[in-house]
């Protein structure tokens, strides 16, 4: 299906109920869905997902509109409870569309699953042992993941790495690598953990103590680009040349100091979180995984990286990105099926990249604002103005 553009000058000014009025003519939405834009959860639904529940918690649902991705018209919905994020957002994501919207991409969608091993005599011998039996330890996980396993996902292989100087002494760590394919897959990795645990036993002499997904899902990554042409940057007060030279100064301290990278990578989860939240993910899990990322040369730094190339502002942000369209919040939550509705029923590697084009576009709302007029000035005054 064609999408109607997703610049919808106006829809800012329009009372609640007209939003939602143009929101389910944008997105076709039924009277059931719209239903659950304001109804959400119910008693029954939360006692599926956790327990001792005694009630419901509610936080507001907007959408940023002009996001183009992959040549891709979407309105992104956003649960947040932060002022300006969403304006912010959507200023954003306009101005990368007058230089053609986001360019996104991810890797197939891999968890590393890991085991440790403690107490093992002979770590060299172990190591090899394990790898000589690989092929025949991923054919005994075959059967436990039918459905991941029918979409062509499923167990792919086995890493060992060695941990010789720990506080508790050498131990002998497995990776197992798992395609999830539309699962975030964390329910999947643990029990073909659990399940490979007595195997790995045996072959290395040793115990198996953890048997658990890792969160720094560094083989299941996505990432986005964008190219602000200078002119969009210009403003009454400030020449767009001037303010993309102040990005690229600003990211540069960021990827120099963690004190202001922390800053900086909190501004990029302002945007992945309020869409992870509406569409039912795990945000602590991506949170982690992303923070875990910024360090992996031994140093915190910014995700991000932004230059000027050819009369453009160029950005770019990739990061491990471990999301699900099925199961757990996406079966359970009513808004959170509509969210995947709006965005147009993504696979999981889709929206990794949405998500990855939501972060880079409040990075590229925060600096922009930073290197211009100030953060309380522009970026938080903007939820009053300008973002049609
Ligand atoms: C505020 O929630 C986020 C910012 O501080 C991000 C940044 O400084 O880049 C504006």
């Amino acid at each position: 299906m064609i999408r109607p553009s997703s610049r919808l000058p106006g829809f800012y000014h329009l009372p609640p109920q007209q939003r939602q009025d143009a929101l389910a003519a944008w997105a076709a939405l039924d009277s059931e869905q719209q239903a659950a834009l304001a109804g959400g959860l119910d008693l029954a639904a939360a006692e599926q997902l956790v327990e001792n529940v005694v009630g419901l918690y509610a936080l507001p649902l907007a959408i940023a509109p002009n996001f183009l991705i992959d040549g891709r018209d979407y309105l992104l919905p956003l649960v947040i409870e932060e002022p300006s994020v969403v304006a912010a957002m959507s200023n954003a994501a306009r101005l990368a569309r007058a230089g053609g919207g986001f360019h996104t991409g991810s890797d197939e969608p891999v968890m590393i699953g890991q085991m440790q091993l403690l107490d093992v005599p002979d770590p060299d011998a172990a190591r090899d042992r394990i790898l000589a039996a690989q092929a025949e330890l991923l054919a005994g996980l075959q059967g436990l993941h039918p459905t991941i396993r029918r979409l062509g996902g499923g167990p792919l292989g086995l890493e060992v790495r060695p941990l010789l100087h720990t506080p508790a002494g050498p131990m002998l760590i497995v990776h197992l690598l798992f395609d999830t394919r539309d699962a975030m897959g964390a329910n999947a990795v643990n029990t073909a953990c659990e399940a490979l645990a007595p195997a790995l036993e045996t072959l290395s002499r040793g115990r198996v103590l953890l048997r658990i997904l890792s969160n720094l899902s560094d083989r299941r990554r996505a990432w986005a680009a964008c190219r602000v042409p200078l002119a969009a940057l210009d403003s009454e007060t400030f020449a767009g040349a001037a303010v993309a030279q102040g990005i690229v100064a600003a990211n540069a301290f960021a990827l120099a100091d963690p004190y202001r990278a922390a800053t900086h990578n909190k501004g990029i989860f302002n945007g992945i979180d309020a869409a992870a939240l509406a569409t039912g993910q795990d945000w602590r899990a991506i949170e982690a995984g992303a923070h875990a990322y910024a360090a992996r040369d031994g140093h915190y730094r910014a995700l991000t990286t932004w230059q000027i190339e050819a009369g453009h502002l160029a950005g770019r942000l990739e990061l491990p990105l471990a999301v699900g369209v099925v199961g757990g919040m996406t079966r359970h939550h009513p808004t959170v099926r509509v969210a995947l509705h709006i965005l147009g029923h993504p696979d999981a590697r889709g929206l990794a990249q949405i998500l990855a084009a939501a972060g880079l576009a409040q990075n590229l709302a925060a600096l922009r604002a930073l290197a211009a007029e100030g953060i309380q000035q522009g970026h938080m005054a903007l939820h009053q103005r300008r973002q049609t």
